[in-house]
């Protein structure tokens, strides 16, 4: 499938290569192509930078004997757990599973709203970086309500999640747009903020939330450019979405979409002190 975008009457025409997922009633709105994968090498690049180099941070116990559950699989976490530790990774598109990996490592094609009942109190460790693009409103509380069943009592989960982001007037006009379009699919763009409450209904306990600042734009060197192509390939990647949801009031053909993706490039390069917030949540459940 190329392009599985719900369309209404008021789509702009416009040309689209990139390939989606089309699993059943799932909400994501990224491709799922190698332009794609490429996209999320340079990701995970960027947030371990941010944090330091650490990707997890819950404080583990014994984790050579871990069993642990990659939700949205793709990052690399393999890396900085025990070479003893049992990894299993779940998507909804198994284009992005890696072709090749080894034995402690496997892969399913599952939803994370709809875990299977045999996975009850099996992980010491779940984790899942950047679903805000995945699931709907009402599946968050159902995702975390399934993350809590399937860890062991004591088990730790940890998610990542982009917040707010800032340069000048054309990214704040953007970002009323991107708002639009995910408001329009009943994506929730403000879940980092949200997520520890959802925790904490949840029964979820130690509920630590780490924050970093991340700089966009060339002004801030290599890891401003970085962050840059990151995030602008994700905003070029939501065209097809926008324009078959008509623009959303804000552009009227594919060409104004590409100019304004681009000014807000410029914007970014042109304004020291563009920046985006990123958040990394973790929980343990209680051990009794
Ligand atoms: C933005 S990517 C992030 C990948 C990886 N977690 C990382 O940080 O590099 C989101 C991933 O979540 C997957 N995904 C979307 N909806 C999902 C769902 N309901 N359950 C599990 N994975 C899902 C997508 O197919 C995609 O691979």
């Amino acid at each position: 499938m190329t392009d599985n975008q719900p369309s209404t009457a008021a789509s702009i025409p416009h040309v689209s290569d990139r390939v989606f997922h089309n699993y059943p009633g799932a909400a994501y709105i990224l491709p799922s192509d190698e332009q794609e994968a490429e996209r999320l090498r340079l990701q995970h690049h960027v947030w371990k930078a941010a944090f330091e180099g650490k990707i997890l941070l819950p404080p583990f116990r014994d984790q050579a004997s871990y069993v642990v559950l990659d939700s949205g699989t793709g990052a690399d976490i393999a890396s900085q757990l025990s070479p003893r530790a049992i990894l299993h990774g779940i998507d909804i598109e198994k284009r992005l599973f890696p072709p090749s990996h080894p034995s402690n490592m496997s892969f399913s094609i599952t939803s994370i709203t709809s875990l299977p009942d045999e996975w009850s109190n099996k992980f010491n460790f779940v984790h899942q970086r950047l679903l805000v693009l995945a699931l709907k409103h009402k599946e968050w509380p159902l995702a975390v309500e399934q993350i809590f069943r399937v860890l062991s009592p004591g088990g730790w989960v940890q998610f990542g999640e982009f917040g707010d982001w800032r340069a000048g007037p054309i990214t704040e006009k953007h970002r009323r747009m991107h708002k639009a379009l995910l408001d329009s699919r009943d994506l929730n763009l403000d879940i980092h903020a949200d997520l520890p409450e959802l925790l904490r209904k949840a029964s979820f306990t130690n509920i630590t939330v780490e924050k970093r600042t991340i700089p966009l734009g060339s002004w801030a060197g290599k890891e401003g450019v970085d962050s840059r192509n990151d995030i602008i390939s994700v905003f070029r990647s939501l065209k097809a979405s926008v324009l078959r949801s008509g623009g959303l009031g804000f552009v009227e053909t594919e060409e104004d979409f590409d100019q304004f993706i681009d000014a807000v490039e410029k914007e970014w390069d042109e304004t020291e002190g563009a920046e985006v917030n990123a958040f990394i949540i973790y929980a343990q459940r209680p051990t009794q």
